[in-house]
């Protein structure tokens, strides 16, 4: 089994064991579905206050659900709808604080206050998204979107 220290230190310091893990983690294995799967489990586990971690990823025409932890979610978003279908649109990361102001927002889990969302790009072609959601109101700051924009990387990476 891989063994996950607990997080310590400043956030820019947790956010980098937290890389270092999933590089552990992910190394020398490049299929898509086992690294998202691993990952999603990681970051759930290992960050507080999250209530959906996963990935949807683009089959051409949409963006469908992959791998995750937490409650089962809405499996087809199309590009340009809600959170996720904006930063794949975008190619911008969604850092949303209160997730009911933001328009066209797809409540999956109703328990959802605020959402971050990286999109997942190599090179100019779309790979999908990278979605946590979280139960608490203003969540995920600019180091957290920093933090979690290096894992969609390292993600990315790995499957290179
Ligand atoms: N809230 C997302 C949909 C996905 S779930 O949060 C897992 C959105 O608006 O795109």
């Amino acid at each position: 089994m891989f063994q996950t220290a607990a997080l310590s230190g400043t956030q820019a310091e947790q956010y980098d064991e937290l890389a270092t893990q999933a590089r552990g983690l992910l190394s020398g294995e490049r299929d898509r579905t086992a690294n998202a799967a691993n990952l999603s489990a990681l970051v759930y586990h290992a960050l507080p206050d999250l209530n959906w971690v996963g990935f949807y990823f683009f089959d051409g025409t949409e963006l469908v659900v992959g791998p995750f932890q937490g409650q089962p979610a809405c499996v087809r978003i199309a590009l340009g709808r809600g959170v996720c279908g904006t930063a794949a649109a975008t190619r911008q990361t969604q850092r949303v604080a209160d997730v009911d102001a933001f328009p066209g927002h797809i409540p999956c889990d109703s328990a959802s206050r605020s959402e971050l969302v990286v999109p997942l790009y190599a090179g100019d072609a779309l790979v999908g998204v990278f979605d946590l959601d979280s139960p608490k109101p203003d969540r995920f700051d600019a180091g957290d979107q920093r933090g979690l924009e290096t894992l969609a990387r390292i993600f990315l990476e790995s499957l290179a």
